[in-house]
């Protein structure tokens, strides 16, 4: 069964190998950390960066979680509780992945079945998701959880290069 837990050391070995299957694969949409950088040390290097982007140390706000199915990485999910420009026309409240290896197994939705909620439960009534027009899998996901589309813009950022993004707010 699928879980949402927020980072710890136990998962740091399948992280990393969720990291090397999305850069192996060319994973554009959403782009983790780079797997060289994952040594022994790499959690407890990258800690004090996390919690602060907890507090607002760090913009924009953001919780990062790790989706486990028993001893398994599946897949990650960040939220962004709060709106600055970078969220409305960048990254979106959500961001989300499932491993390469274990994608069209339903694990995406779920991902989001459990994450939307605690999005709610940290105040927020509505999130932002932007996605990219070529992204189909993944705006199929956002409409079939009720995802309203607001508009299209022009985007750019190094992984997608120029592109179109949708941007969808869904109702908590
Ligand atoms: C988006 C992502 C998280 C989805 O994860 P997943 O585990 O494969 O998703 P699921 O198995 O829950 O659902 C896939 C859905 O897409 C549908 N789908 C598959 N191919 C499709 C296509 N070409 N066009 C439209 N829908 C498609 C499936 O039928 C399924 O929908 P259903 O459950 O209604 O049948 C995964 O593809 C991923 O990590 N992509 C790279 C990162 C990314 O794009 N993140 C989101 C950024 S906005």
């Amino acid at each position: 069964m699928l879980k949402l837990i927020k980072r710890c050391p136990e998962y740091v070995r399948g992280y990393k190998e969720y990291c090397q299957e999305a850069y192996d694969n060319n994973v554009i949409y959403f782009r983790p950390t780079d797997p060289k950088l994952i040594d022994d040390e790499w959690f407890s290097r990258t800690k004090g960066f996390y919690d602060k982007k907890e507090t607002g140390e760090i913009q924009p706000i953001s919780f990062h979680f790790w989706a486990v199915d028993s001893e398994k990485f599946i897949g990650e999910f960040q939220l962004r509780t709060e709106f600055p420009p970078k969220v409305m026309t960048d990254i979106g409240s959500i961001g989300y992945a499932v491993r390469v290896s274990e994608q069209g197994k339903g694990y995406g939705t779920e991902i989001l079945k459990q994450g939307l909620p605690i999005a709610k439960e940290y105040g927020m009534e509505k999130v932002l998701f932007t996605i990219n027009d070529e992204n189909a899998v993944s705006a199929h996901i956002c409409e079939k959880l009720g995802g309203q589309l607001i508009d299209k813009i022009e985007a750019y950022n190094d992984a997608e290069g120029h592109h179109i993004l949708r941007r969808y707010w869904v109702y908590l």
